[in-house]
């Protein structure tokens, strides 16, 4: 496959989270996929260790979900979300529902995962000025957490490099400890140390008072900082105390979302029931951009029920919230996990994903591995550069090596981020980690 002559330019698109200059000179191009793998530009075949970016849970074009979307294009393309709606998005929403912690029962369309977090950021002030405490206006976050990348998201995220260029973000923002432990390195799973990191939210109540915070974001598995596997008993903490004080405890799971962690939701794995969930990506399987946030019926009866019947209720919405496409993607997606029980499926395959992933700390530059349902971050020791630490360097070195030895992996400063699709066999498994193995043992 060549590239198609319009594109023999590479200098018109500027890529996101990418080193442009450096990747025009040897780019790295996704020309077609099929299943659990990718093929590029040149024709070569690579195996897929990221589902896409935590988004093709199913594998990469599934055929049902494709037509669906065709069809639908043919149907209806577009419609206007406000004051008027598309049948699907009613169906999507109840099939989302049904999944969702008991109690979260209603769900608002965004375009993705950042959208999300800013919408769910607005849901919580909006409920808290309904009930008479509009004084909450203070969110709680946590260090190298990420919450996509508008100033909301980047605010109460805790990645520096995604907060450095754009100044001061957005006011009255409080984070939390991270929880990576040196106690915890290389134990799969929750980690028994650490369950008093939440203390950390008890302390910013302390400092600023209960009644002016309005929620608190955490991803249930940190995912893009490396995955940070929360301690046993951590999330328990944060729900109590966000309980105590009338706070909002929101789980982002635009990546721990539909099967990742072996259930429809890290809340149900992990027994904690947040109050709102944002998620994106595999809601539909990548092939249609789509985000949603789902509340407890308490706060969407609350804030629908603050103005008088007629009155728009929240000031707050996207024109592509609830796109036809989208929605008819969503609902193909979410019929095959449920006709092939796909997350009790990657509840089975974690284990054996888990044993082959943490085989990788006999390799002298694997320092920690961390990993939980079919998610797994290896951190590799930073290269050296005249005898001082580069960060960042090897693992951009490894992610070049994969891809020209046919892998394709997700990479945080020095560390690999494995997801394969939820759908992914044992061979699958077997060729990912060994190609890494490879890749790691020559950086
Ligand atoms: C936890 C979390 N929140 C939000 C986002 C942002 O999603 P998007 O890139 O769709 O805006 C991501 C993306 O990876 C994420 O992992």
């Amino acid at each position: 496959m060549n590239i198609p002559a319009h594109t023999n330019s590479l200098e018109a698109y500027w890529l996101p989270f990418t080193a442009n200059r450096h990747f025009k000179k040897a780019p790295r191009l996704l020309a077609r996929a099929e299943g659990m793998y990718y093929w590029n530009h040149r024709g070569e075949q690579l195996i897929d260790g990221c589902a896409g970016l935590f988004t093709s849970a199913l594998g990469h074009c599934r055929p049902e979900i494709a037509a669906a979307v065709a069809d639908q294009l043919g149907i209806l393309d577009f419609s206007p979300p406000f004051q008027f709606a598309n049948p699907l998005a009613f169906e999507l929403a109840a099939m989302v529902a049904e999944i969702t912690p008991e109690g979260l029962n209603h769900v608002f369309f965004t375009g993705g995962g950042s959208e999300s977090v800013e919408t769910a950021m607005k849901i919580a002030l909006a409920w808290h000025r309904v009930r008479g405490q509009s004084q909450r206006q203070r969110f709680v976050g946590r260090e190298r957490a990420y919450h996509g990348v508008n100033f909301g998201g980047v605010s109460i995220g805790g990645m520096v490099k995604n907060r450095e260029s754009y100044g001061i973000g957005l006011p009255g923002v409080a984070h939390m400890r991270h929880t990576w432990l040196d106690e915890n390195r290389f134990l799969p799973g929750q980690g028994p140390a650490g369950a008093e990191l939440a203390e950390d939210l008890q302390r910013i109540v302390d400092l600023h008072g209960a009644d002016q915070i309005a929620a608190c974001f955490v991803e249930p598995i940190a995912g893009s900082t490396g995955v940070l596997v929360p301690p046993q008993g951590y999330l328990q903490r944060l729900r109590e105390i966000c309980d105590a004080h009338g706070i909002l405890l929101v789980f982002d799971e635009v990546i721990c979302g539909f099967g990742r962690t072996g259930a429809a939701f890290g809340a149900q794995s992990f027994g904690v029931t947040p109050d709102i969930i944002t998620m994106a990506k595999a809601l539909t399987n990548g092939a249609v951009p789509m985000g949603a946030v789902a509340v407890k019926d308490e706060i969407y009866d609350a804030v629908t029920g603050a103005v008088p019947e007629g009155g728009i209720e929240l000031f707050h919405g996207y024109t592509y919230s609830a796109h036809p496409a989208a929605c008819a993607a969503g609902i193909a997606t979410q019929r095959i996990y449920r006709e092939e029980r796909t997350f009790e499926g990657a509840a089975a395959l974690a284990p054996r994903f888990l044993d082959r992933v943490f085989a990788l700390r006999d390799l002298d530059a694997v320092t920690d591995i961390r990993g939980y349902g079919l998610l797994a971050g290896i951190d590799l020791a930073p290269a050296q550069e005249a005898g001082r630490p580069k960060p960042g360097a090897r693992g951009y070195a490894v992610l070049q090596a994969a891809y020209e030895a046919g892998l394709v992996v997700r990479v945080t400063m020095d560390t690999v981020i494995l997801a394969p699709a939820l759908v992914a066999e044992d061979a699958h498994l077997d060729e990912i980690v060994d190609k890494l193995r490879r890749v790691i043992a020559a950086s």
